[in-house]
């Protein structure tokens, strides 16, 4: 059923209360999803985005009984991610030949290399628009937030952005509004979100929320293509997407370990003491790599101004679960972020040193060179732990 926005705008799109998880099994789903469709009726009838591949056969049938489909003018595709694009052949099998796909010049080659489809393709760029009648859609390229193929659509007269990825979150609520869901959860979720998949573009975030702003457009809506949509101050989530988007970081500090047999989770528990001993105001959050949500911590590191990363030595290297959390650091491209290492070891300590290539190479700036404890530490291995979080501590003001 579709649940209508305005008088002219209706959501037709799907909650997904099941998902689990996202990009395969990169991305944890906590609270569910929604993947956000929108139909517009003025004197001409379009239709933005559709839903995830699995729910098209829904999808078209409530669709059809919203709307009889050969009176859709035109198909708006801001995004080509399967989880936007995924019902578009079953919908164009049920629609007139024809019928229009507007979406950018990028997003032209994403869908045929995604379906391999003939269709009416009409690649669009920043400031070119479609008259409706008595509203236009103004389309705004997007690249990079965060395919290349990305662009927002804006509706005039109804003053709604159509932001696709942006300013969405993985977060299921059947009463569709900001104001209509606890708003910690929502942060939390829209923040989860940003770290996660956006991070790595925040250059271009900050650039084109600026662009858009030097428009000065009325923006009376912000409807995304995940999650609730911004309509009680839309703007809030602009100018939190500003603050997230400018190397982001709250005075806390992330411990991210793995343990064989303890002693590295105990040597975490004295350098805490001595990071506290310095800073008492420091929130420090202590995270098993093996064993904690690996988006969580992603979360954490994003509101951390710096990490320290511990593990054991095994194999003449650090445990498999620091590799794996790493590379998704690496990825992400953090920015202004500090860090150091250290671990327990029995004879060759290779891990350390290593883990400092990890923190080097996902753009971190080493602090130290590390800190070792061989064994199961005893008194002064303890002291010596409490003395490198104290120096690590002294080393980030
Ligand atoms: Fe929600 Fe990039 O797809």
């Amino acid at each position: 059923m579709g649940k209508k926005l305005t008088d002219k705008v209706t959501w037709v799109g799907k909650v997904d209360w099941t998902l689990t998880k996202f990009h395969g099994d990169e991305y944890s789903i906590d609270k569910g999803s929604s993947y956000n469709s929108y139909l517009i009726r003025d004197k001409k009838t379009a239709l933005i985005d559709t839903v995830w591949q699995p729910y098209d056969k829904e999808y078209v049938k409530n669709l059809k009984s919203e709307i009889d489909l050969s009176k859709i003018d035109y198909i708006v595709a801001n995004h080509m991610e399967i989880d936007h694009s995924g019902a578009m052949v079953e919908l164009m099998r049920e629609m007139p030949a024809g019928t229009p796909i507007y979406c950018t010049a990028n997003g032209v080659k994403s869908l045929k290399g995604h379906y391999h489809q003939d269709w009416n393709y009409i690649p669009v760029k920043t400031g070119d628009t479609l008259d409706l009648g008595e509203n236009k859609l103004v389309f705004v390229e997007a690249p990079m937030l965060h395919w290349p193929d990305t662009m927002f659509t804006y509706l005039t007269g109804e003053n709604i952005l159509f932001s696709n990825d942006g300013f969405g979150q993985h977060y299921a609520s059947e009463l569709l509004y900001n104001d209509t869901v606890d708003q910690a959860e929502l942060y939390h979720e829209a923040l989860k979100y940003y770290a996660n998949i956006l991070t790595p573009f925040s250059p271009q975030v900050t650039k084109k929320i600026n662009e858009i702003l030097g428009f000065n457009l009325p923006v009376d809506m912000i409807c995304p293509s995940h999650g609730i949509i911004w309509r009680d101050d839309p703007t809030q989530i602009v100018k939190q997407y500003l603050k997230w988007a400018d190397n982001y970081q709250e005075n806390q500090i992330t411990i991210i370990y793995d343990s064989m047999w303890e002693s590295t989770r105990r040597m975490a528990q004295y350098i805490i003491q001595g990071i506290q001993l310095v800073d008492p105001g420091v929130t420090v959050k202590l995270l098993n790599s093996a064993k904690e949500d690996k988006n969580d911590i992603i979360t954490e590191v994003f509101k951390s101004k710096a990490i320290l990363l511990g593990s054991s030595t095994i194999n003449n290297g650090y445990l498999y679960s620091i590799g794996g959390i790493m590379e998704m650091i690496r990825g992400l491209k953090f920015k202004g972020k500090k860090a150091a290492a250290f671990g327990s070891y029995g004879w060759s300590g290779e891990a350390v040193r290593q883990m400092n290539e990890l923190l080097e190479h996902a753009g971190f700036e080493l602090m130290n060179e590390g800190h070792r404890a061989m064994w199961i530490p005893d008194a002064a291995a303890e002291q010596a732990c409490v003395n490198f979080g104290k120096l690590f501590a002294e080393s980030l003001s």
